[in-house]
């Protein structure tokens, strides 16, 4: 028997936190190099940043022999196109998302949200998310306002049975030097307190993460038609991260 597509979100209110930027990184690492099967919801309308990345990955690559010759390789040796990026909006996400599994049946599908809780919309389309991952940094405004957020998502929609969420987790995102201070650890006790788990894996601040295909051709780490390049994610803290997720989507 076929296994069931997994909706997952990276979710919270707080602008900047990471959440494009995540859904991306991790979407092109299962396609690409996991041998999962993926598509993105691109909910966050107007802006739609994932969508218009998709477009510009594209154009870049269509218009640069090296990437044009990286994109033939890709294609032949894995035999499977870029994945599927919808532009949608949290009105839309979830009929977009059943019209898409008329056609294929990935394992993930990742929704990109905007961080507005009081949207119904959004509401409605996280009830229908498997798995929500909250990206959260040691600053103590950011951090109140991502556990009030968790917060009421599950004290509403998961311990009421509303929804179809499994589990929130929390990833420490942003981290400043390779080390967590202790500062972490007094934030997590407050964390485990209000019951949420948290992952070990922690991403570190680091320029990579906005590092795209360019003229240079220097190693490249966020794409949607290319996997984050070993060189960038060595140090980066993503592959473990990604393990640690699939362990839980499993
Ligand atoms: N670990 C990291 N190290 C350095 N920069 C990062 C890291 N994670 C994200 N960023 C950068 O932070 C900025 C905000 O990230 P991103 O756009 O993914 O956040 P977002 O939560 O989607 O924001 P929005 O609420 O505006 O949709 C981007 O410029 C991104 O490249
Ligand atoms: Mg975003």
């Amino acid at each position: 028997m076929e296994k069931k597509t997994l909706n997952v979100a990276f979710s919270t209110q707080k602008g900047g936190a990471g959440k494009t930027t995540l859904t991306v990184l991790v979407a092109s690492y299962l396609h690409y190099v996991k041998g999962y099967n993926v598509a993105v919801i691109d909910c966050d309308y107007p802006q739609h940043s994932i969508a218009e990345m998709r477009e510009r990955d594209l154009k870049t690559a269509m218009d640069d022999e090296f990437y044009k010759l990286m994109a033939y390789e890709q294609f032949t040796s894995l035999s499977k196109k870029a994945y599927p990026v919808i532009e949608s909006s949290p009105e839309n996400a979830l009929e977009d998302a059943a019209e898409l599994l008329k056609e294929t049946q990935p394992d993930f599908i990742f929704f990109d949200l905007p961080g507005t809780a009081n949207n119904p919309a959004v509401i409605r389309t996280l009830k229908e998310m498997d798995y929500i991952i909250a990206p959260i940094s040691a600053d103590r405004v950011v951090l109140e306002s991502t556990l009030q957020y968790v917060v009421v998502i599950n004290d509403t929609l998961v311990t009421t049975g509303k929804s179809k969420i499994k589990s929130i987790h929390l990833l420490w995102n942003l981290v400043d030097g390779r080390e967590k201070t202790e500062l972490y650890q007094v934030y997590e006790e407050v964390i485990e307190q209000l019951g949420f788990p948290v992952f070990n894996t922690f991403l570190p601040d680091s320029k990579r993460f906005r590092r795209e295909q360019s003229v240079s051709h220097k190693a490249l780490f966020r794409s949607t038609i290319f996997p984050a390049d070993k060189t960038l994610v060595r140090g980066s803290n993503l592959d473990t991260m990604i393990d640690e997720l699939l362990e839980i989507l499993k």
